[in-house]
């Protein structure tokens, strides 16, 4: 026993101490009409400056969940999220931006070091491991069940990593404060080991970008975040539930002993990536690489489906493009006020975009992001300017009006889909006297841009892996 802790103990140091340092590191806004154009398509949205602030009050959708099959998606630090511990513990604008940016290079980093890798190894038929470290956290939470009998695992859910984990009793090194009680696999009749010998041990490679440990014969994961989280722990099957007809026996996931970071009170990470281990292709046989969800607005709540079933009728789909780790879309226009930007296609095509569910704020390519914010500028002269925070350099002083008119902004993506945005997805409200354009630039441009979860709120998003595309739909999460 004293041993058997004292060896994992140390196997913990050797993981943290080889991860190497790559990092510097409302209420809906309805419409109240107005901004007609002649082709019928508004210029503008009228909004009340009340309906953009934050709230601090829940107004859940009306949706039934359990019903429908879906999972209740809140974000984690919204009036919706039963793991919000008070105002006081909502990070600062400035600390949420610092920290997106980390997630931002490292998505960089990876993406970079990944086409490195593939011009070495070009002559060879070989897929390139992940190297490096995953991402980020993300900024959604919803709630499955693990173990027999099942215990409420609300996690944070990242299109961005692949492998799922939980805080895990006996925490041996650190656990971070969670709101449920911490997972314990000798409570649990489902809970098994997975040896260190076995194949889906050398999965974890691939899936965490570290070579998995081993301890007295039971196989170790470390996965690291680009804002310094991590997990380490043993790597296990349990029973996963999604909701109650969908319930998986022997899925893989960490049952992280020594976990550290900003999981906002989560217990743990479900990763929605491409790879083996992620939740999507280990539910493969019964939805078909197949989920959507509606990301609300802070103040709501919106939904995660698995399967085709579970879909709203009314998408478009553009083409999702194939590559090992990224859900790679092609955006090909921006449309602010009803007019296209004249921005270059080859401006976006030049290092090509990921749609990522754990980026907040859309980063463009620096050409398409100086075009989008000179006419925004254009549109909002007769607002007072703020200062700038962060990443975000484009702020109005709206303190002193209750109606607002806002462009609208819509996306163009391949296959001609376009995608009209939420009002709450074209600013970023600070505060009423700092209401910012809620868009920034990559710093080059050979950096990938990234559409961004502020740009993705109440739209409905329907992943087809399988099928290679990716399905918009306006008005979800109602
Ligand atoms: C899993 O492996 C660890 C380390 O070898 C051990 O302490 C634990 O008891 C094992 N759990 C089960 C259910 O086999």
């Amino acid at each position: 026993m004293m041993n058997s802790s004292i060896s994992i103990g140390f196997l913990f140091s050797v993981f943290l101490v080889s991860f190497f340092t790559i990092l510097c590191f409302s209420s809906k806004g309805y419409a109240l009409g107005g901004g007609e154009a002649l082709d019928g398509h508004p210029h503008h949205h009228t909004v009340q400056l009340s309906s953009l602030l934050p709230s601090s009050v829940c107004s859940p959708s009306t949706e039934d969940h359990s019903k429908k099959g879906s999972l209740k998606v809140v974000h984690k630090h919204g009036p919706c999220s039963h793991l919000n511990q008070g105002q006081a513990n909502i990070p600062t604008t400035s600390r949420i931006l610092t920290h997106d940016q980390s997630r931002v290079n490292s998505i960089h980093y990876r993406i970079g070091l990944n086409a490195r890798q593939s011009d070495l190894d070009d002559s060879q038929a070989t897929i390139p491991a992940k190297s490096g470290r995953s991402i980020g956290s993300g900024n959604y939470i919803v709630t499955v069940g693990v173990g027999s009998p099942k215990k409420d695992q609300s996690l944070i859910f990242d299109t961005g990593s692949d492998l799922t984990w939980i805080q895990c009793q006996p925490c041996l090194r650190s656990c971070y404060k969670q709101q449920e009680p911490i997972f314990n696999p000798s409570a649990s009749k489902s809970y098994k080991n997975i040896t260190c010998n076995s194949a889906e041990c050398s999965h974890l490679t691939a899936a965490t970008g570290n070579t998995p440990g081993c301890s007295t014969s039971t196989c170790v994961y470390g996965i690291q975040y680009g804002d310094s989280s991590f997990s380490v722990g043993y790597f296990g099957t349990e029973t996963l539930t999604l909701t109650a007809s969908s319930v998986f026996p022997n899925y893989l996931f960490g049952c992280g002993q020594n976990n550290q970071g900003l999981f906002g009170g989560a217990a743990g990470l479900l990763g929605l990536g491409r790879d083996q281990v992620s939740v999507v292709s280990q539910t493969a046989s019964k939805f078909g690489k197949y989920f959507s969800y509606c990301l609300p607005s802070p103040s709501s709540s919106g939904t995660l489906s698995f399967g085709k079933a579970a879909t709203a009728s009314s998408l478009q789909f553009t083409p999702l493009l194939q590559d090992s780790q990224f859900y790679y879309i092609d955006i090909t226009g921006i449309k602010l006020g009803g007019k296209s930007l004249s921005i270059s296609p080859t401006v976006f095509k030049t290092a090509g975009n990921i749609i990522d569910s754990g980026t907040v704020i859309t980063r463009l390519p620096p050409a398409a992001y100086t075009a989008l914010r000179a006419g925004f500028r254009q549109a909002m002269t007769k607002y007072p300017t703020a200062s700038g925070v962060s990443i975000l350099d484009t702020c109005y002083d709206l303190s002193s009006y209750s109606t607002v008119s806002i462009p609208t902004v819509s996306f163009v993506f391949g296959g001609g889909v376009e995608v009209p945005l939420d009002v709450q997805g074209i600013v970023y409200p600070v505060k009423a006297s700092q209401v910012c354009l809620a868009f920034a630039g990559n710093s080059a441009a050979s950096d990938t841009g990234i559409f961004g979860n502020v740009q993705q709120q109440t739209l409905d998003v329907a992943y087809d892996v399988a099928g290679g595309k990716l399905g918009f739909g306006s008005g979800g999460c109602s």
